[in-house]
């Protein structure tokens, strides 16, 4: 099966509609429906938001294996006087049935609503899995497979259907980024602002769910007015606010930053998903700094997980996802400035700690420095996230 996601907000959507719109809701009944995107019960759900916000639905139109363009030309012909009438096509299907849609309409507002991956199955335990992701992607075929929450993640795709956006009413304001003018939520973080849309910013010690402490320095951007560059996880979205997210003097330093990173930690770092990305991205193919590498022991002596601080670059999302997801304060940082690390319990063994087994360190640490033994033999009697697919894990296999 085609692996999808929705790629639009619902306020997007809106945005690329009018109110005088007279609106046909398209939808796929295969691939995308297992993706919980398409499908009947989505078309009424979405038909009911739009209804809601005073739009103009006048038709919603079931179509299975909309990728394939002759039947998109059939079905047109089928209901030549809807057609006729519509002047918005809202698609949900995969960007291959997209662009059937757009072919037979093309002089039709025809509006794609999913970003395609490639192809996968589907796991009983993890729903809709990516394994043969497109190369456009540059995400490498897995035979464990991407989930469809590490693709929303990793991506700055949207989680579920748009009945998931709906908030009771957030004030926004405006602010200008990189030149355009951007509605953004009062009150909310900067970084979360841009993430949410789509604009990608490397952050390697935030999580929404984790907060903020500013230790990567990945984040920063610049802020007309504000002193240098600075940190946009720590940094409130105003009114007004004029941001520059990529440019020279910033890339140079993110690249300075991963440079660093490369060169103190093991080579094994690299199979971080997002530090690969971000290798890429910034077109860094080797380590320019010669600095001595870590050389920490590991420790394995817990009976579910291996701690390699070779890995560890400091982060601290473990010690906030152990101390806010688990209740427990097993890891922590020890010593200061360049002699800073992160140690377990009173700097003792992982197997002497009150470690939960929670596997909470695990699924948030982005470089793979925490790693359980083995998922499938400890699963069992484990609270939640153990169940998650992590997008390190994504890193590690290939
Ligand atoms: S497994 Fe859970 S309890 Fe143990 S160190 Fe990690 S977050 Fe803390
Ligand atoms: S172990 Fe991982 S999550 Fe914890 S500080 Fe190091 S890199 Fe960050
Ligand atoms: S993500 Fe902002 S400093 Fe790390």
């Amino acid at each position: 099966m085609i692996i999808s996601v929705r790629s639009l907000s619902y306020d997007e959507l809106k945005r690329n509609l009018s109110q005088d719109d007279k609106i046909v809701i398209w939808s796929c009944d295969t691939c995308v429906k297992h993706c919980g995107i398409a499908g009947m019960e989505k078309m009424t759900a979405l038909e009911e938001l739009l209804k809601e916000d005073g739009y103009n639905v006048i038709r919603k139109e079931l179509i299975s294996e909309s990728c394939q363009i002759n039947l998109a030309k059939k079905h047109k012909t089928a209901q030549e006087d809807i057609f006729r009438e519509a002047t918005a096509i809202i698609v949900l299907t995969c960007e291959i049935g997209y662009q059937c849609v757009k072919t037979v309409f093309p002089y039709k507002k025809v509006i794609g609503t999913a970003k395609t991956f490639g192809a996968g199955n589907f796991s009983n335990r993890k729903g809709p899995i990516l394994t043969s992701p497109f190369e456009s992607t540059c995400l490498e075929p897995n035979t464990e497979g991407y989930t469809l929450t590490n693709l929303v993640e990793n991506f700055n795709m949207f989680p579920k259907f748009f009945d998931a956006d709906k908030e009771p009413n957030p004030e926004k304001i405006t602010i200008t980024v990189d030149g355009k003018p951007l509605e953004v939520k009062k009150d909310s973080t900067l970084l979360d602002e841009l993430l949410a849309n789509r604009i990608r910013i490397p952050h390697l010690c935030y999580d929404s769910s984790l907060g903020s402490i500013g230790a990567c320095r990945m984040c920063l951007v610049k802020v007309e007015g504000k002193r240098g560059l600075i940190p946009s996880c720590c940094t409130q979205v105003e009114e007004g606010m004029n941001v520059t997210t990529e440019d020279e003097e910033i890339t140079s330093l993110r690249k300075s930053v991963l440079q660093m990173i490369i060169a103190e930690c093991e080579d094994d770092i690299q199979r971080s998903r997002d530090i690969r990305y971000w290798m890429r991205r910034y077109k860094i193919k080797e380590n320019r700094f010669q600095l001595p590498k870590k050389n920490e022991t590991v420790d394995d002596s817990s009976d579910v997980l291996i701690r390699d601080p070779n890995r560890c670059i400091l982060c601290g999302r473990c010690i906030r996802a152990c101390a806010n997801l688990s209740g427990q304060k097993v890891i922590n940082f020890a010593n200061r400035g360049s002699n800073m690390v992160t140690i377990t319990g009173l700097n003792e063994p992982f197997a002497n700690t009150d470690c939960a087994h929670c596997l909470a360190c695990v699924h948030y640490c982005p470089t793979n420095a925490i790693t359980p033994k083995s998922i499938s033999k400890k699963i069992s009697g484990y609270p939640f996230w153990t169940l998650i697919s992590y997008p390190k894990k994504m890193a590690s296999t290939s």
